[in-house]
């Protein structure tokens, strides 16, 4: 039996087919598509794009965590000793001076120190001997800045040192400033400032004496002060990720939380509390050396200070070898309640006065856990989830809890809030898989795709084409915003000089970063989250080649609603498209609008440190704006119009999804 909303539906599809034969032929004999947007569908969630930090690329060490200072506490080359110290390095050579590893520090975390011995007594060579860490590929000094270096040294005798910032030879000294200390029998905590007098982007920290002795140093760090929010985030950095008014931040990894063995996987515990005791840990997956001054706590502070919600994904006893057997879990299942009681606990909670004890009193706001990654076809994953799960529910009844196992295509034979969804994948196949959803039923857990991109040759290092297809992804995925949830791109950070994967959405090196066309591809959903979806359909010759969607988004600033429809054309031609909004009082609109265009001369270009911004966003005026618009997508370009409403979207009238009514052009 039909319905009132039946009713409505064939009767404004009877309109709309009038309209294409009689009424709108004219113009669209020329047109090579058509998109009909006819009334509004759902809101869309308010998660639906955030991002997913993961330490890999030296995302965090070396980039993000503003931290000069690589291998701070000598312990990355293992509690052995001898033990490799690298980056650090001497000046002055052998017969000079003498270093070496001990295991005498006084953290007992991380045992390992340097002890420094200064042969030359009287005959040092003109500036002394000493130590010097070039952090990661170089440390970006910048004149006028200011730099908090902190060290805790040991010596027999009194000690007598200059502390110095120079470029990437030591010649060109940057800043400076000495030490004399009587006392330093036990291990004592140097606190000083450096302030530059000069900039370079490949500078060292250089610790010398000139006087015979030895000297033990371990923790040696050096910040800048000039940090987002004196929090410790790189500020160029930060700024980019805020930028993208990320609604979630999904942390710390991807296979950076499983590891390779169990051994090597990110554990929440020895990355909280003092940075100086904090052991740090080689991630194997990866293959670098964290001293984890990002840790638990900075991801969470992180999510906060980016006004994204906070989604920890944590290690549940799988790493990339090994399984922990169903029987002995429950030392895992612990560690992942600690971690939660540690953001979420009050300040009295054993792991929430942690937290307190370290500056955020306050619980962090946390609500989404996932439990593993990518860990569905291991052995025991379904079993050991099944105890996680089990005991979270019980602690923590609101948590939404995310499964690793793929719910699109078949129900999910376990308990969960959402499930994992990954795919990386040609250009081709992830522009096609904006349907993946459509078929997925509607009743169960929701979907979180929290990892996607083209990979591949189609994406290099990171190509319009790959951000292109992408787009028609998410296209696919805010048409499917009932059951997909979330969604984040992966990887986000790439440090130039560790591209362990590729591409990823920003690049950065010391001192200056760049997006990539995928980076800035994310702008054009940003304000999709909460936005409200309109129903739209498009007819088109090259239908394969298209992608559009249509939503209602207020604008934060002014608060004024705006129509916003994104258009991909994946293919080699210009495409003319007609736009018709049916079903609303064309006075409602504004009569001018503006396009932001996201393309260029080759599919293949990419963004470079030459020319970060030869692929970017390209807004102008479009000045026939309105209920019918005549609109031309360029070849390979991904084109939002956008234009101001003068009310909301309740004259969009039609609430029917249905698309029949478009007769075939
Ligand atoms: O994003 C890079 C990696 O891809 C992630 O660590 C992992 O989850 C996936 O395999």
């Amino acid at each position: 039996m039909g319905t009132r909303s039946d009713l409505g539906a064939l009767m404004l599809g009877l309109l709309v087919g009038f309209c294409l034969v009689f009424q709108c032929s004219a113009t669209l004999w020329d047109a090579n598509a058509l998109l009909v947007v006819n009334g509004s569908i759902r809101k869309m969630p308010e998660t639906l794009f955030g991002v997913f930090f993961e330490e890999i690329n030296h995302a965090g060490a070396g980039g993000l965590w503003a931290e000069l200072v690589s291998n701070r506490g000598f312990e990355s080359g293992g509690h052995h000793s001898p033990s490799i110290i690298d980056p650090w390095s001497i000046i002055g050579n052998d017969s000079l001076i003498k270093v070496s590893t001990e295991a005498s520090s006084c953290f007992k975390r991380n045992p390992m120190a340097l002890r420094m011995e200064v042969v030359c007594d009287g005959d040092c060579p003109l500036g002394g001997v000493g130590i010097y860490n070039h952090g990661y590929w170089g440390m970006n000094i910048e004149k006028g800045k200011t730099y908090n270096l902190v060290f805790y040294i040991r010596s027999l005798g009194s000690v007598n040192m200059s502390l110095s910032l120079t470029d990437s030879t030591g010649m060109q000294p940057l800043a400076t400033t000495n030490i004399i200390k009587n006392d330093v029998s036990n291990w004592t905590k140097i606190v000083t400032k450096l302030e530059a007098k000069g900039s370079n982007s490949n500078g060292r920290l250089e610790l010398k004496t000139d006087k015979k002795g030895v000297i033990w140093f371990d923790q040696v760090s050096l910040m800048p002060t000039d940090t987002y929010k004196g929090h410790g985030f790189r500020n160029d950095l930060f700024k980019m990720v805020a930028d993208m008014k990320p609604a979630f931040i999904r942390f710390p990894g991807g296979c950076f939380v499983e590891g390779e063995y169990l051994r090597n996987a990110f554990r929440w515990k020895e990355t909280v509390g003092a940075w100086e005791e904090r052991p740090g840990h080689f991630g194997d997956v990866w293959f670098y050396w964290t001293d984890d001054g990002l840790g638990h706590y900075e991801f969470f502070q992180l999510a906060e200070d980016l006004g994204a919600a906070p989604i920890w994904v944590f290690n549940n006893g799988i790493s990339h070898q090994e399984s922990v057997d169903p029987a002995i879990i429950m030392p895992f299942v612990q560690e992942a309640l600690d971690g939660i009681e540690f953001a979420r606990g009050d300040s009295n909670s054993t792991w929430g006065s942690v937290r307190a004890a370290m500056g955020h009193p306050d619980p962090f706001d946390l609500k989404y856990v996932a439990i593993g990654n990518e860990d569905c076809g291991k052995k025991y994953y379904r079993e050991n989830y099944l105890q996680f799960y089990a005991a979270i529910r019980k602690a923590y009844p609101d948590i939404k809890m995310i499964s690793n196992c793929d719910g699109s295509r078949v129900k999910l034979d376990h308990p969960a809030d959402m499930y994992d969804f990954h795919i990386y994948s040609d250009a081709r196949t992830v522009f096609s898989m904006a349907n993946t959803f459509d078929r997925t039923s509607r009743v169960g857990p929701k979907a979180f795709v929290s990892e996607y991109a083209v990979t591949g040759d189609d994406a290099g290092l990171g190509s319009l084409l790959a951000s292109l297809a992408e787009a028609g992804f998410l296209i696919g995925l805010e048409k499917n915003s009932d059951i997909v949830e979330m969604a984040s791109y992966a990887p986000l950070f790439v440090n130039t000089n560790d591209k362990r994967w590729k591409p990823d959405a920003i690049v950065f090196d010391s001192s200056q970063s760049y997006g990539t066309p995928s980076y800035w591809m994310q702008h054009f959903f940003k304000d999709s989250n909460g936005a409200t979806l309109l129903n739209s359909t498009l007819q088109a010759n090259a239908s394969n080649t298209l992608a559009a969607s249509a939503i209602v988004f207020q604008d934060p600033l002014s608060k004024k609603n705006n129509l916003r429809i994104k258009a991909v054309n994946f293919g080699s031609s210009t495409v003319s498209l007609k736009i018709l909004i049916d079903g609303l009082d064309p006075n409602l609109l504004d009569t001018s609008g503006t396009q932001t265009v996201l393309t260029s001369a080759n599919v293949k270009d990419e963004n470079s440190f030459a020319n970060p911004k030869k692929i970017i966003p390209v807004t102008s005026l479009v000045e026939k704006a309105g209920r019918n618009m005549d609109v031309v997508l360029l070849p390979h370009s991904l084109t939002c119009f956008d234009v101001l409403m003068k009310s909301g979207i309740a004259e969009i009238t039609s609430t029917t999804e249905d698309k029949s009514y478009i007769s075939s052009m």
